[in-house]
């Protein structure tokens, strides 16, 4: 399932730890990058395989970290924060604009596979609130306006320039 390309990336990171089985969390964002954003059960066998692992290590690790997702999500991760600087200061508008522009709530993925919704604790930006992430980069202030704006961009730019993408790739390749 998972490239040798993947596989090489891998191993780079289990290289950098005493013990390589550290390298699972590294491991799970590789697979999940390659495979469009989840972790399909080839892949977890795949990562258990390199780490040295069982699938079921691999499966409660994935269980228990929010950001390893376990089912096919958009091409567009938007996570937006619930929590109180965040709600005093609107964010429950938010949630508002994605049921309007996407028609979906948290959990739930658009029908245009562009867009999946979540709902989450404190991003640590609550200085910025309303703060959400979008492919894991943070977006700050934003209002119901800013957001239209955000799902816009992502709809012109149709995932081809994927934000969570570019977090990792450095890292991948070992060149970061
Ligand atoms: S409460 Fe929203 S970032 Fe902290």
């Amino acid at each position: 399932m998972l490239s040798e390309q993947a596989r090489q990336a891998i191993r780079i990171q289990m290289e950098r730890y005493p013990d390589s089985r550290s390298a699972l969390g590294q491991a799970l964002y590789i697979a999940q990058d390659e495979c469009g954003g989840w972790v399909p059960p080839e892949a977890v066998r795949d990562v258990a395989e390199q780490l040295g692992l069982e699938p079921a290590d691999v499966q409660s690790t994935m269980s228990f970290y929010t950001m390893y997702h376990k089912t096919p999500v958009g091409k567009y991760i938007v996570e937006i924060c619930h929590n109180i600087a965040c709600a005093v200061n609107g964010s429950p508008a938010l949630f508002q604009v994605m049921e309007e522009e996407c028609h979906i709530h948290p959990g739930e993925t658009s029908g245009d596979g562009l867009f999946t919704l979540k709902g989450v604790e404190c991003l640590a930006g609550c200085g910025g609130a309303c703060t959400l992430q979008l492919n894991g980069m943070y977006h700050f202030q934003v209002t119901p306006e800013r957001l239209r704006e955000i799902l816009a961009r992502c709809r012109a730019e149709n995932g081809s320039a994927s934000l969570y993408s570019a977090t990792y790739v450095p890292e991948r390749t070992g060149q970061g």
